[in-house]
């Protein structure tokens, strides 16, 4: 199977899927790596891997459509299976999603449907909770809405600052994110009306 990565940042979430795609274990081949950032880490990371790079910046589109319409092509233009999100920070237009129905993933760092948007381990932090976590979901419409695959939880300890908890966090994703885009690679997992499908089951 083929993979395209949206970035825009460091690439932590990336480099685990390079590394997992390298040694065979991911059930497909991460093929390019699209950033709309030129500064973002993450394309050092899949240069070094050696792995095809892009950078589109939103900078040089007049609007949305015209930038998510250019994405679109420079994405298919590598005919993808799966598009993985991971750290791409920039919301996608409707059409661009449904272009990618059933075949777009993400990662939200906390236990949707809460905390949906940014900031989420300080708002955590700050609603006093004492679990917190990420979620892997197929990508719909709703902005971090679509349905989830995978969740993994950790605790927030008294006295955790959002750098503590953020750390926390990205261990589960780096964990979770790469064994979910296997199920997909592996045709186990499907998004069939709006709701998640493994091993032919309703998750
Ligand atoms: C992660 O926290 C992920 O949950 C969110 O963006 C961050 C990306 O981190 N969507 P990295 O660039 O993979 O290190």
């Amino acid at each position: 199977k083929r993979i395209v990565v949206l970035i825009s940042g460091n690439g932590s979430n990336l480099q685990t899927l390079l590394d997992q795609s390298a040694a065979g274990q991911l059930g497909g081949e991460v093929v390019a790596v699209v950033s709309n950032k030129a500064e973002a880490y993450g394309l050092e990371r899949a240069r070094i891997a050696g792995t095809t790079t892009a950078v589109l910046s939103n900078k040089d589109y007049g609007d949305r459509d015209s930038f998510d319409a250019a994405l679109m092509q420079l994405i298919d233009s590598h005919e993808p299976d799966l598009v993985v999100l991971a750290g791409f920070m920039r919301i996608l237009t409707p059409g661009f999603v449904r272009h990618y129905q059933g075949r777009m993933l993400n990662i939200h760092p906390s236990l949707l449907p809460r905390y949906q948007g940014l900031h989420t381990h300080q708002r955590a932090i700050e609603a006093g909770d004492t679990e917190h976590g990420c979620s892997v979901h197929f990508v719909t419409e709703e902005l971090d809405g679509g349905p989830v695959v995978l969740q993994a939880r950790v605790p927030i300890f008294a006295g955790d600052d959002e750098a503590t908890v953020a750390g926390r966090v990205q261990v589960q994703e780096h964990a979770i994110y790469p064994l979910v885009v296997r199920w997909f690679c592996e045709g186990r997992l499907t998004m069939q009306q709006e709701q998640a499908w493994l091993d032919g089951v309703p998750l």
